[in-house]
């Protein structure tokens, strides 16, 4: 496990370029994948989470060459139903991403046998929600707690299409029934209860699917996927990941001084509520260049520092900013008002029980925070004590505390700071360099 100390007080200036977005890379590497001809992918994300996607297709029998910063990756596309049956198990690491997508992918190979685990905190996430509409299809999975854990093992049959209600506005689940769909007999409808990102829908488009979003469809978001089409091969232009971008926008609000432009985010609007909040918190953000890249919008972003008011936020916004809750708990602590965090109970199965593990976290910085079923309530205008604090194997958290750290008195510690590396691998070494 590895430390890292940070001085309250520093103040973050400069340019900094976020890596490729995590989602975005993963959908590459598996479109690519099945896809027929060669991928080739810039600006994929170098982290712990696409390294898993690649070393699982690899297995199956998909060549992915080297993953390295800056240097582009193709994938030789195998088509629709080329994987071959592994030797091993598919490790998908701490990917919740893999491991739900790569199970939509399989579940149709007909007569192959997967095998897919996971670390410690993926064999606790919830892979039902997946597994079961899968079911409806056709599918057999078995896992521990009644097919609901990894291990899981999927004996691939043929599928059937199907109309599908999913409970939450999850990306990862209408992903994975959307790929299913792929070789089904018919087609696959998806209704989601609110509109999650809809990257998969954008990219399967690109690579030649049938595919039609109707995401004001009275009965909720829906997606119909046709089968028949076979995909082709593309080039992929993967933007700034805006989930990394938000500790960015947050520090340089909190850290007085401060004045940061990060380059290249993904401005998709499924994935756009961190800067709404941050807009009704009269933060001070900016976007400098808004372009077009490979159908997904991109800009740099200008933020500075100032005071904010506090927020309430809950409902359809809430798959909008999923990820960035976390670092916006930090931001209502010097918030000028008490912020209210609902409808957000999806944070209890994502790589931690991230309402818990922020609670507590931030409690350790001397902080008060009100832990509710599906939320958090926090006063603001706080002052935080430096401590030591832990990530507890979250990346989402680990880079959080940091932002927190940085206003807080005096030296704070972040245990198991190792874990940025899930998705942000030179985090540690953009805050050093950015001042912090
Ligand atoms: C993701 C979707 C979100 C998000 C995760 C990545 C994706 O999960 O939290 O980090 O790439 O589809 P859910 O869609 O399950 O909420």
């Amino acid at each position: 496990m590895t430390s890292q100390n940070i001085q309250g007080g520093g103040r973050l200036q400069g340019r900094v370029r976020v890596p490729g977005d995590k989602s975005i890379s993963h959908r590459a590497l598996l479109f690519g994948a099945i896809a027929e001809g060669i991928t080739t992918i810039d600006g994929l994300l170098p982290a712990e989470d696409p390294l898993s996607t690649a070393a699982c297709l690899r297995a199956l029998g998909v060549p992915v060459s080297a993953i390295e910063a800056g240097r582009p990756v193709t994938v030789e596309g195998v088509g629709l139903d080329g994987f071959r049956e592994p030797l091993q198990v598919l490790d998908c690491g701490n990917s919740g991403t893999t491991m739900r997508l790569m199970l939509g992918l399989l579940a149709g190979r007909d007569g192959r046998h997967f095998v897919l685990d996971g670390d410690a905190s993926l064999r606790r996430r919830p892979m039902g929600r997946v597994a079961r509409p899968l079911a409806a299809m056709g599918a057999v999975i078995h896992g521990r707690e009644q097919g609901d854990k990894a291990p899981l093992a999927v004996l691939g049959k043929p599928l059937k299409g199907a109309v599908i209600r999913t409970p939450v506005a999850s990306a990862q689940v209408k992903s994975a029934l959307l790929l299913a769909g792929l070789t089904a007999d018919g087609p696959t409808t998806v209704i989601e209860p609110a509109l999650s990102r809809d990257h998969s829908e954008r990219m399967l488009r690109a690579f030649g699917a049938d595919l039609e979003s109707r995401p004001d469809a009275p009965e909720g978001p829906t997606v119909v996927l046709r089968p028949g089409r076979r995909l082709q091969g593309q080039t992929v232009v993967v933007p700034g990941d805006i989930s990394s971008a938000a500790f960015w926008l947050v520090a340089a609000q909190l850290a007085p001084g401060s004045d940061l432009v990060v380059e290249n985010v993904g401005l998709n609007p499924s994935r756009t509520g961190i800067l709404d909040v941050l807009q009704a918190m009269g933060a001070r953000v900016e976007v400098l260049a808004e372009r077009e890249v490979a159908g997904e919008p991109v800009g740099d972003l200008r933020a500075w520092a100032g005071p904010l008011r506090a927020f309430s936020i809950g409902g359809d916004l809430i798959p909008r900013l999923v990820d960035e809750i976390p670092v916006l708990a930090v931001a209502a602590l010097a918030a000028e008002g008490t912020s209210v965090i609902r409808d957000a109970a999806e944070l209890r199965v994502k790589e931690t029980d991230r309402l818990a593990v922020m609670a507590r976290q931030l409690r350790r910085l001397g902080a008060a925070v009100e832990e509710t079923d599906d939320g958090l309530v926090i006063p603001g205008q706080q002052t935080l004590r430096g401590a030591t604090v832990a990530s507890e194997t979250d990346h989402r958290v680990a880079m959080s505390l940091a932002v927190a750290a940085l206003v807080a008195d005096g030296t704070t510690t972040v245990d198991g700071g190792e874990a940025a590396a899930v998705s942000y691998p030179t985090f540690w070494d953009d805050l050093a360099r950015l001042g912090g």
